[in-house]
């Protein structure tokens, strides 16, 4: 494919994404993201249509080539396929639902999207399906079944002020829950309050960290100063991914076996 052409793919995915964006306004040698208003979930299915479009996976390590549309062009370009691309839609991913991204992990394809209220039952398997220690590190309650009340608040949410995803694979032919992270704005309206939970079998793949990545891009992005979480004392999993994502540790002054993780957003 000629350059001319990976650039039209580049904008016209961008105009798909983010239909409001004024392409013309776009300056081709300055920040992309920035300049077009990508928030992380945007970013991932620009990543994925390339993936579609172009059949150029993207690594992490490589996002920072993708800096402005030049470099964007420049780096696709150099990454063309030798063979023919395949027909959208070959391989073996499912087509992702709008609003929808879609990842990798291992040889599964990941879909991570926000949750709704029409994932109840979904929601209800998942919390049912986790081990009694992940269920009581998430919660901080033993209960198998979720009260309707509490499966009403984690899947009605308003999603432009919070921020509640799902990662999600398929399984005998209908969506299973994997995993689930979310924020809530506090009353400040400045920072928010994080949890997370990964079906025990998905702990350890690394989902946990590209879901709290988006948690702390989106935050970032939507104006919050501050992330913070309520942790058990004794879950060192959880200890450790908040460290290397940048978090301190301190005493929680409302609980003796908790502690609290935090960290400034600003970039
Ligand atoms: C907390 C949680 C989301 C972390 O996800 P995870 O996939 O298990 O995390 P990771 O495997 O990436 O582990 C994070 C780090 O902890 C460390 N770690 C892993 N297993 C560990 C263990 N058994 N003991 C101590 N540290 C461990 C590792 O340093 C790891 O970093 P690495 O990527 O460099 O190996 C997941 O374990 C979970 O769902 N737990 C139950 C719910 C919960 O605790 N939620 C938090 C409260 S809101």
């Amino acid at each position: 494919m000629e350059r001319d052409e990976i650039r039209e793919t580049v904008r016209a995915v961008i105009e798909s994404i983010a239909p409001g964006v004024d392409l013309g306004r776009i300056q081709a040698d300055r920040p992309l993201r920035e300049q077009a208003g990508l928030d992380s979930m945007d970013w991932l299915n620009l990543l994925d249509a390339f993936a579609e479009r172009l059949s150029i996976e993207v690594p992490e390590s490589d996002y920072e080539r993708l800096e402005t549309l030049d470099a964007a062009v420049d780096y696709l370009a150099s990454r063309q396929p030798t063979q023919p691309a395949q027909p959208v839609g070959a391989g073996v991913q499912a087509p992702a639902q709008p609003g929808a991204m879609r990842r990798r992990i291992g040889s599964t394809w990941v879909i991570v999207r926000p949750i709704g209220p029409d994932d109840v039952a979904l929601e209800a398997e998942f919390i049912r399906s986790l081990s009694d220690e992940t269920r009581y590190q998430r919660f901080m309650a033993t209960l198998r079944e979720a009260p309707v009340a509490k499966l009403r608040a984690l899947t009605q949410v308003d999603q432009q002020r919070d921020l509640a995803l799902v990662a999600t694979v398929g399984r005998d032919g209908r969506e299973q829950i994997v995993g689930a992270a979310r924020y809530g704005v506090d009353a400040s309206g400045t920072g928010c309050e994080f949890a997370i939970a990964l079906a025990d079998a998905w702990q350890g793949s690394g989902l946990a960290g590209i879901l709290m990545r988006m948690l702390i891009d989106v935050a970032r992005r939507r104006g919050l100063a501050t992330m913070e979480g309520i942790v058990l004392a004794t879950n060192r999993r959880m200890l450790e991914l908040a460290r290397q994502l940048g978090f301190r540790v301190m005493p929680d002054v409302d609980g003796r076996d908790t502690v609290r993780v935090m960290r400034a957003l600003a970039a």
